[in-house]
């Protein structure tokens, strides 16, 4: 009988300890899988955030949104690798110059930089470059000195000039032919203004600047230095029977509009580039630069600035 009992009894000790074995395992069990959770959670967690940052331009790693500087200098400097007159320091420049000009393209906003004008005319001077070259560059930021005299200045042939007018050679050359050949078709272009000391454009200027005051002034004279005069290669024409502030009126200028880039001009200051070249436009004003240049800014239309910019300024 005894027996009996204590054989029930171990029965139900066993029992009871399988109980707390199962109980044990479920809650080891449950923890661990509340644990595996938390760490699928959390994985998922830092991967999602991970995708926001890199999927996002404009997103950086602090998950902050990019300031509108931020994105333009990323755009800035995506640029740089297709464009090879993108210059490093001006890029603080490019950025102030696109956040006054937000409609504005970023290449053009880097020529116009590079062209200076994103500063006030006359405000810097540096030394033309390519002097006593046809790739010269003279304007209101780029000047000659007082003793700046071109070389091979030449005396052009009177039938094509009012008095005596001197270029430099190769334009004079090039301007003599396209007087003739238009002559020729009957066309009438005569050099009325052609080289011009430093000195000779100083008192020009000066008296405009007295009848009119600098500001008015400096839309139409250069200061000296800083006129393509006193390079050899700029010309102003006429047609013989009207003043020279007409051509834009002439048959002769529609010739010039057609044919001047043959013989290695270019219409210098147009109305639509007065805010690039700082002049009201002049019809009558050409400039010689060779018919590789001229023949390629007749067929893209530019500025010489604009041209100087992107293929001379290395
Ligand atoms: N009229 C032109 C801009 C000059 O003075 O050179
Ligand atoms: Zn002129």
């Amino acid at each position: 009988m005894n027996n009996n009992l204590n054989n029930i009894n171990d029965k139900t000790k066993i029992k009871s300890n399988n109980n707390k074995k199962r109980k044990k395992i479920i809650l080891v069990s449950l923890i661990l899988l509340m644990l595996l959770i938390f760490l699928i959670l959390f994985i998922f967690f830092i991967n999602n955030n991970k995708e926001t940052i890199t999927n996002d331009n404009n997103q950086v790693e602090n998950n902050k949104p990019l300031t509108e500087l931020e994105k333009k200098l990323l755009e800035l400097e995506n640029i740089n690798e297709k464009l090879d007159f993108f210059k490093e320091e001006n890029i603080d420049r490019y950025i102030d110059y696109k956040n006054n000009n937000p409609n504005l393209d970023l290449e053009k906003v880097i020529v116009y930089v590079n062209i200076g004008l994103d500063q006030e005319f006359y405000s810097k001077s540096y030394p033309s470059p390519n002097q006593n070259t046809s790739k010269i560059l003279t304007n209101k930021f780029y000047s000659l000195t007082e003793d700046y005299v071109p070389n091979d200045l030449e005396t052009i042939d009177s039938n094509f000039s009012s008095g005596s007018k001197e270029m430099v050679k190769e334009a004079k050359d090039a301007f003599e032919k396209m007087a003739k050949d238009a002559k020729s078709e009957g066309y009438n272009i005569r050099a009325v203004s052609t080289y011009r000391s430093y000195e000779y454009q100083e008192k020009l200027y000066s008296n405009y600047v007295k009848a009119d005051g600098v500001e008015k002034a400096d839309t139409y004279s250069a200061r000296a230095g800083s006129s393509e005069h006193q390079t050899g290669l700029a010309v102003d024409v006429d047609n013989i029977t009207l003043s020279y502030t007409s051509f834009g009126k002439t048959k002769e200028y529609e010739w010039m509009q057609k044919n001047a880039y043959k013989y290695g001009f270019i219409l210098r200051y147009t109305k639509e580039a007065e805010f690039i070249t700082g002049y009201q436009e002049e019809p009558w004003h050409y400039r010689y630069v060779g018919t590789e240049i001229s023949t390629y800014i007749q067929n893209n239309p530019m500025t010489y600035e604009e041209y100087f910019v992107r293929f001379l300024d290395k």
